[in-house]
């Protein structure tokens, strides 16, 4: 028996049958046992959660929480990167006055899981991420005591310490790096009515680049103060021409890919040990920026930073950002009925050993989720991940923790596989009598996932595996105690 056996087992002694059934759902017990090192820590997270939770049920005793005592410091760290003055979410919910009115609409929106958005499901695939900003079950069920308890302010005198924000006006990783970015390249300015639907912003922008460049860390921010009231989130996408042998391997299903997503409340993004992105001589940023008006006319530009590895010294493993599309066939073959609900999937093959970094899940209006299962060679199956929230307004980027992020062998088939809503019981649903097929406005779908993959060869595949493995086996250890 491996580590990962142990540790299933014994999250099947604390969970109910929830997680039982989603692991269930998941490819069975069987699956998890012989292939978690392979795949990853599944699910730790969701175990935590449910160990912490007997003890502090006993310590409140039914007592209703308080705001200031139990909701605002939940709110100060899950909340106010958003909902604070002058930044993107409609509302502050910095202060007691500010956030009573609300009660009612947070305790719907954190009960459904739709704040702060983070749409992973928690009971299947892995739960390790670096970026997570979601609410705990605990966290939840606190906010919702207190909302259906009338909301009850509590002693002041509780209150937790304002919380600090990162400054806007500096670059996050000027301190670690010795300075501000190598490489700074601005997408050109775009202004943003007072009042307006939302726009996407598109401009392609040289990166002036005369040579080749690995780079091992990337931030993104908007240019101004003001110009974060109005910027939701912003992609950077790397186009540049590949040499033929990358194309044939490992690139073959997309381009050099995504370089960040930014949104706010996201630092930056530091590569892996020894990993970095490749950007050519002559290269290009294809910017996707999704601007909100704010009720003032506001202009601004976003800029991308960079971060290069020194040019004697590059790292050894190269990622890529693969775009894997999700209708069988093609995007011509997508065809969503009227009053239908459907699902589509598509199949691709790891062309390497490969480190898979992140999910990035696209839909649009009718999406209503999406799964990324791999299947080994040895034909075991393994859902790594999946977003059954999906919402077309937060294009989140899911990326796993150093050692979660799954390791998986050369010949790997990844199924990306999609859920589609085309009835009026999808809220974001303009129009169910409409015949729905591929196409880039927001009324017609699209289906693929973002996903980072880090090729490895055999040696250092199997150095990962190993080094996987003793880590899971410690923190399985000191977990069943
Ligand atoms: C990453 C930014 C972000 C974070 C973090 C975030 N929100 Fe929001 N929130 C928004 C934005 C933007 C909207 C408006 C658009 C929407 O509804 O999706 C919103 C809308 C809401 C609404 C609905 C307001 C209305 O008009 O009815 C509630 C309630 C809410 N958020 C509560 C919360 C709570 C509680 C948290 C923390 C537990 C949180 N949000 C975290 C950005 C955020």
């Amino acid at each position: 028996m491996n580590g990962f056996a142990r540790t299933s087992k014994f999250r099947y002694n604390t969970h109910g049958p929830n997680l039982r059934s989603a692991i269930m759902l998941a490819g069975g017990n069987d699956d998890m046992a012989t292939t978690g090192t392979v795949f990853g820590r599944l699910a730790l997270g969701a175990l935590g959660v449910t160990l912490a939770s007997p003890g502090i049920v006993l310590a409140q005793g039914d007592a209703a929480p308080t705001y200031s005592k139990d909701v605002a410091p939940i709110f100060r760290e899950k909340c106010e990167a958003c909902h604070r003055p002058g930044y993107i979410a409609p509302m502050s919910l910095q202060t007691y006055a500010e956030s009573r009115p609300w009660a009612r609409s947070i305790k719907n929106r954190v009960e459904t899981r739709q704040m702060p958005p983070w749409h992973i499901d928690p009971a299947v695939g892995i739960q390790d991420f670096q970026n997570d900003r979601s609410l705990s079950q605990i966290e939840i069920d606190t906010i919702v005591r207190w909302a259906d308890a009338g909301a009850p302010q509590g002693n002041p005198a509780d209150m937790p310490p304002p919380a600090v924000f990162p400054d806007d006006d500096v670059w996050n990783y000027a301190d670690r790096f010795g300075g501000p970015p190598d490489l700074i390249i601005k997408s050109t300015p775009h202004t943003m009515p007072a009042l307006s639907q939302d726009h996407w912003w598109k401009p392609t922008v040289p990166t002036g680049l005369t040579e080749d460049r690995w780079v091992r860390a990337i931030e993104i921010r908007p240019s101004t103060i003001e110009g974060r009231k109005i910027t939701h989130h912003a992609l950077a996408i790397l186009v540049q021409e590949e040499d033929e042998a990358d194309k044939a391997s490992l690139v073959a299903d997309g381009g050099a890919g995504l370089l960040m997503d930014w949104a706010v409340g996201k630092e930056g993004e530091i590569m892996r040990e020894n990993s970095g992105k490749l950007m050519k001589a002559g290269s290009q940023i294809h910017w996707d920026i999704h601007y909100s008006s704010a009720g003032e006319e506001i202009t601004d530009t976003a800029e991308l930073g960079l971060y290069f590895y020194p040019k004697d010294a590059p790292p050894k493993h190269r990622q890529v950002l693969n775009i894997w599309m999700g209708i069988e066939g093609g995007p011509s073959n997508l065809l969503l009925a009227p009053n239908s609900v459907t699902t589509t999937s598509q199949h691709h093959v790891l062309p390497q050993n490969g480190r898979i970094e992140n999910f990035q899940a696209h839909q649009h209006l009718r999406g209503k989720g999406m799964q990324m299962t791999a299947i080994t060679p040895d034909g075991r199956s393994q859902v790594l991940s999946r977003v059954s929230n999906f919402s077309f307004n937060w294009h989140n980027n899911y990326v796993y923790a150093d050692d979660a992020a799954p390791l998986l062998p050369k010949g790997t088939v990844i199924e990306i596989k999609s859920w589609w809503d085309n009835t009026s019981a999808n809220r974001a649903n303009p129009d169910p009598n409409q015949w729905v097929g591929w196409g880039a406005r927001t009324v017609d779908e699209m289906a693929h996932a973002w996903v980072n993959v880090t090729y490895l060869d055999d040696e250092d595949f199997a150095a990962a595996k190993a080094e996987r493995e003793a880590a899971l086996a410690e923190t399985t250890d000191t977990g069943a105690q």
